[in-house]
């Protein structure tokens, strides 16, 4: 903590440094199954260190890591028995801190999970709390004679728990949690229960990281009469995190994991004043219901109902996660269809969701898994990339709770596929090691060497958004086509001018070292064009931007007749090959699309000269 805090270089896009987050791809890191550094079958602080390059390589912007505190790692270490400190199989604060000033050299940002919501069972402070009715940490916890209050309040795991109410020997009072029973609910209402929680808040601030994903936001307070989440109160708490972060550790962000409702999650973004970013959690099982019925409704009529958010905030979008693919946000009848084509097998249901990674969800269709990353790295929001979905790494649905989705990160085809030189028994769990996703098939190694291998489509997909700053804060105009297959969209809007042939964030550098040496390939040259866009370049260096999306859902070619009159008289350039097509007329805009298709064109007003498409 005595190391010295570096300035982090300027990734921030048109908006301004503070709004870095509106332009940034998030990935999401289980430390324990990134990289074992020191081969004792745990992933760890040092391993992840290592790995920086590989991120950097990949062209992330923020790192978002699970929890790495003390815990028993009875719910992934989401149950905290202390939150000042670092779990010592993870290894020290200092080792964060390091890990945190390389991140920031290279322009990585590292977003924490914060728990607030609970800690574990084995915490001091329950420890404490349940001793005794009158101890000084008595009230750190929701206590309460019967198990009868606020029965309005859903219980989350289902399959595990009857109530939210668990009675203890000890103290003989029922204690309130809304996930496991050995994760007590911290008691709010208690001023040094908050107090506490905002000075955890600014530790992990002052220590260098650039902000949290709030754990469970929805239920920090409960009330008489409701179902306890969303509430007012919570809400207050929230902001009050937000103002300590305005006032003293601007630039840093709150993400909100509150699953709900587009309309009740929106609350969370106040009037600007609370988070930043949040997750879109019902977005995310109607892109696998839209592509299975081969229709877009699923995805425009959550679009429809999604509304307007405060200037300066932004939705978090994803495909997978290190939860279950929940089905809380959808209809019975939807989730019926959805357990029924993703979960064959009765083995992969977890709690009220789908434990299985993308790849297995997408039985290995790799046109599937480009058509739905496409979707996400271009619909409104900040994409989160689960970490080795960008591998398509499978899942082993033979493993207890959510661990099916949390084995090992695959490096190479090397003992524990690269993970750690532990001895197998010793490993948190074993690595994936069928013939179709294990280790030998589906590895970093491997895709770094392939240039035509998935890792490096997506990689190449990370460039070219980065070329197109709209996409992180442009409206989106859906465009009319009769065909109920095609999704189509225009995203445009004012963004920074780049002189030609940069990106707005610099350049990345390429990396050799480290794993598979120079055949680990340079990164592509950004677009040799940036041609005249859509719309006035104004004197402020900023101009209009717009492109164009179209996805075809459908397992067969499909045609898309377009209805773009807005944009007449535009030539619509592809991204990835800059080639101009035909200019858009008042008439509707005929193009095919292949089986799941996607393409992507800049609208510009004047096409490109021919030399610089080939130069
Ligand atoms: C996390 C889960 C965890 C739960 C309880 C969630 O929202 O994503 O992994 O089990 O919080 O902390």
């Amino acid at each position: 903590m005595s190391m010295p805090r570096l300035p982090l270089p300027s990734r921030d896009g048109p908006a301004g440094t503070r709004r870095w987050y509106q332009h940034a791809v998030f990935y999401e890191v289980l430390l324990r199954g990134f990289y074992d550094s020191n081969n004792d079958g745990i992933g760890d602080i040092r391993g992840l260190h290592e790995k920086l390059d590989y991120l950097q390589w990949l062209g992330v912007d923020a790192i978002w890591l699970l929890p790495f505190y003390p815990s028993p790692m009875r719910d992934g270490g989401y149950d905290i028995s202390d939150f000042f400190n670092v779990a010592p199989d993870y290894g020290t604060l200092t080792d964060l801190s390091r890990l945190l000033d390389d991140a920031h050299r290279r322009g990585i940002r590292v977003v924490s999970d914060l728990v607030m919501n609970h800690t574990s069972d084995t915490h001091p402070w329950f420890i404490e709390s349940r001793s005794s009715r009158d101890n000084p940490k008595s009230d750190w916890y929701v206590w309460n004679d019967d198990d009868q209050r606020w029965p309005e309040a859903r219980v989350v795991f289902t399959d595990v728990e009857r109530s939210n109410w668990t009675w203890d020997e000890t103290r003989e009072q029922y204690y309130w949690h809304r996930f496991f029973s050995h994760q007590p609910d911290l008691n709010y209402e208690n001023p040094e229960v908050a107090d506490t929680m905002v000075d955890m808040v600014k530790f992990w601030l002052e220590l260098g990281f650039d902000g949290f994903r709030l754990d469970a936001a929805p239920y920090l307070f409960q009330r008489d009469g409701t179902a306890g989440e969303h509430l007012p109160e919570t809400h207050d708490f929230i902001k009050r995190i937000r103002k300590e972060i305005e006032s003293n550790y601007p630039g840093r962000v709150l993400l909100a994991e509150a699953n709900g409702w587009p309309a009740d999650v929106a609350d969370y973004f106040g009037d600007g004043d609370e988070c930043h970013l949040c997750f879109h959690f019902p977005l995310m099982p109607r892109l696998f219901m839209a592509v299975r019925k081969e229709q877009r409704y699923p995805i425009t009529e959550i679009l429809s109902q999604t509304p307007e958010i405060p200037d300066g905030c932004q939705w978090a979008i994803f495909l997978r996660n290190h939860d279950e693919l929940t089905l809380e946000q959808v209809t019975d009848e939807e989730r019926d269809y959805l357990i029924s084509e993703y979960a064959k097998d009765d083995r992969m249901k977890r709690h009220m969701g789908i434990g299985r990674r993308l790849a297995p969800l997408l039985d290995g269709n790799r046109r599937l898994a480009e058509l739905l990353y496409s979707m996400v790295l271009s619909l409104p929001g900040s994409p989160v990339i689960y970490y080795g979905d960008e591998l398509l790494m499978g899942d082993n649905i033979y493993l207890g709770d959510r661990d099916s989705v949390r084995t090992p990160m695959q490096w190479s085809p090397d003992r524990n596929g690269g993970f750690s030189k532990a001895d197998f028994a010793q490993l948190y769990l074993p690595p994936v090691m069928d013939p179709v996703y294990g280790s030998d098939a589906v590895n970093v190694e491997a895709q770094c060497r392939n240039p035509g291998s998935f890792l490096h489509w997506l990689r190449g997909m990370l460039i070219q958004r980065r070329a197109m700053p709209v996409l992180g804060v442009g409206t989106m105009e859906p465009t009319a086509c009769p065909n109920p297959s095609i999704l189509a969209y225009v995203r445009s809007g004012e963004v920074a001018d780049a002189p030609v042939g940069s990106s707005p964030w610099g350049t990345m550098r390429p990396i050799g070292e480290g794993f598979g040496g120079g055949t680990f390939g340079r990164p592509p040259a950004p677009p040799s064009v940036v041609p005249v866009a859509a719309g006035e370049q104004d004197l402020a260096g900023q101009r209009t931007q717009a492109v164009l999306c179209v996805h075809n859902l459908s397992r067969f070619a499909q045609p898309a007749e377009l209805s773009l009159p807005r944009w007449s008289g535009y030539t619509p350039v592809e991204v990835l090959g800059r080639v101009p097509f035909p200019v858009i007329s008042d008439e509707p805009y005929t193009i095919a699309l292949g089986p799941y298709g996607y393409l992507w064109f800049e609208l510009v007003r004047e096409p490109p000269f021919p030399e610089e498409v080939i130069g």
